[in-house]
């Protein structure tokens, strides 16, 4: 079976309340729970993690050594801009990965333009809301389909 992981950054647990007119009405549960719909659909294992402190998410990201995933779909959030460190944690435990922004960070300020990830990225995927997170799914179970 396919084993997807998918990490949020900070302030994604505030989804829905936090700027709606940037990152939509949609909780991070509401998220989650239609990714788990997707993909019991696709018979493919999902898991969910999601931090505020940069150090979980580099200690969920070295379980993979011992407990090893498909594919990763990270939204990063801020550390998107400024994480070194997640970035050597994907490279260390050798994920293929998504990159999923919310918003376009490109329309945003010019802090956001650059990422951490994008360079070593599978894909990257930004600007299309809540939908973002279920495009890299469908194209992580079509790519890392077990025979
Ligand atoms: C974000 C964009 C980041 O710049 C920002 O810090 C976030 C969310 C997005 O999903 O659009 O927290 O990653």
């Amino acid at each position: 079976m396919t084993k997807i992981l998918v990490i949020n950054g900070p302030n994604l647990n505030v989804l829905g309340q936090r700027e709606p007119a940037t990152y939509g009405y949609e909780t991070l549960t509401d998220i989650e729970q239609h990714l788990s719909t997707i993909a019991s659909e696709l018979d493919t294992q999902i898991d969910f993690f999601q931090s505020n402190a940069e150090h979980l998410i580099i200690e969920r990201l070295h379980q993979l050594f011992s407990d090893p995933v498909d594919a990763v779909i990270i939204n990063p959030a801020a550390f998107t801009h400024t994480s070194v460190a997640i970035r050597d944690a994907i490279l260390a435990v050798n994920v293929p990965f998504y990159e999923v922004h919310l918003s376009n960070l490109h329309k945003r300020e010019e802090f956001r333009h650059h990422s951490f990830f994008s360079d070593i990225a599978l894909a990257v995927i930004c600007g299309m809301g809540s939908a973002g997170y279920e495009y890299a799914l469908q194209d992580a179970v079509k790519r890392f389909k077990h025979q």
